[in-house]
């Protein structure tokens, strides 16, 4: 019987990326997005890998959405193995330029998003006699500040301090980790450069360009980089390790 996991944010980008690898490594897959039709688009993908996989539109800000997610998926497959907390948003503004709403926005998407979704999983995972494994979307921005970026960098900052806290409580039943990527090529990084760009006096399209310079690995990050270090820290290799948040970048932060 195959593993189900559930990846929020998973309609494009990094959480795409992450939901493909889980079903190439046997899980059966919930696809969630905010656009229904992005999710169902996945969800296709996986069975055409050979796991059964159901698309849940739904905003993880929402408490009534998240317990549909999770409702949904025990429905579906009756357990849940693996909770990947993957969406987000990033919002790109100079500190002062940054509004209270701005703050409230991106605080209820990438930060209570994700700890809602992590309670959802906790109390699914606490009445299985299996290790449950909560996955959680940090950054190299929740490591250490990056201008422009402060509510976001606040809000994986925060992802981090979450990661810790459950993985003191839910110990040894479920662990809790997070993967921090860099600069990944994805729509989100198209968003992120039109509005740095003009801060740091370069060409619209060339702020990735010019962050990407300081990968040692010496190319920029694909979304299937960071598939890599989830699909480990979903996998049994990863079982002895808990409330670490692990830096896939490439190389640009070291800590
Ligand atoms: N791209 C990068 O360089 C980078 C670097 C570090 C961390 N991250 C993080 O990785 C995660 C994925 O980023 P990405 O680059 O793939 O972004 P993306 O914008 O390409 O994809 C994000 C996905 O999350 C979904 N999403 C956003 N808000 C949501 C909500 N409220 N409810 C449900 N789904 C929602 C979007 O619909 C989309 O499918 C994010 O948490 C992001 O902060 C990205």
């Amino acid at each position: 019987m195959s593993k189900v996991a559930i990846v929020t944010g998973s309609g494009r980008g990094i959480g795409r990326s992450i939901a493909l690898r889980l079903a190439k490594d046997g899980f059966d897959v919930v696809v969630n997005a905010r656009n229904p039709k992005n999710a169902e688009k996945v969800a296709k993908e996986i069975e055409a890998i050979g796991q059964t996989s159901i698309a849940i539109a739904g905003d993880v800000s929402n408490e009534k959405d998240i317990n549909n997610i999770f409702e949904e998926t025990v429905k579906k497959f009756g357990k849940l193995d693996v909770l990947v907390a993957n969406a987000g948003i990033c919002i790109v503004k100079s500190a002062i330029e940054t509004t209270p709403d701005d703050i409230d926005k991106i605080f209820s998407i990438n930060f209570k998003g994700t700890f809602l979704a992590d309670i959802a999983a906790a109390k699914q995972m606490k009445k299985q006699d299996t290790l449950g494994k909560i996955i959680n979307c940090s950054s190299i921005a929740g490591h250490s500040g990056f201008g422009y970026l402060a509510a976001y960098s606040g809000t994986k900052f925060a992802v981090r301090g979450l990661t810790q806290a459950l993985a003191a409580e839910l110990a040894p039943k479920i662990t809790v980790n997070a993967y921090c990527p860099g600069i990944v090529d994805t729509d989100m990084w198209k968003e992120i450069d039109e509005s740095l760009a003009p801060y740091l006096g370069v060409e619209k399209g060339q702020a990735f360009t010019q962050y990407s310079k300081q990968i040692l690995m010496g190319r920029p990050q694909k979304p299937e980089d960071v598939a890599d270090l989830v699909s480990f820290l979903a996998s049994p290799n990863s079982d002895y390790i808990t409330g670490q948040a692990f830096i896939s970048d490439g190389g640009i932060v070291m800590n």
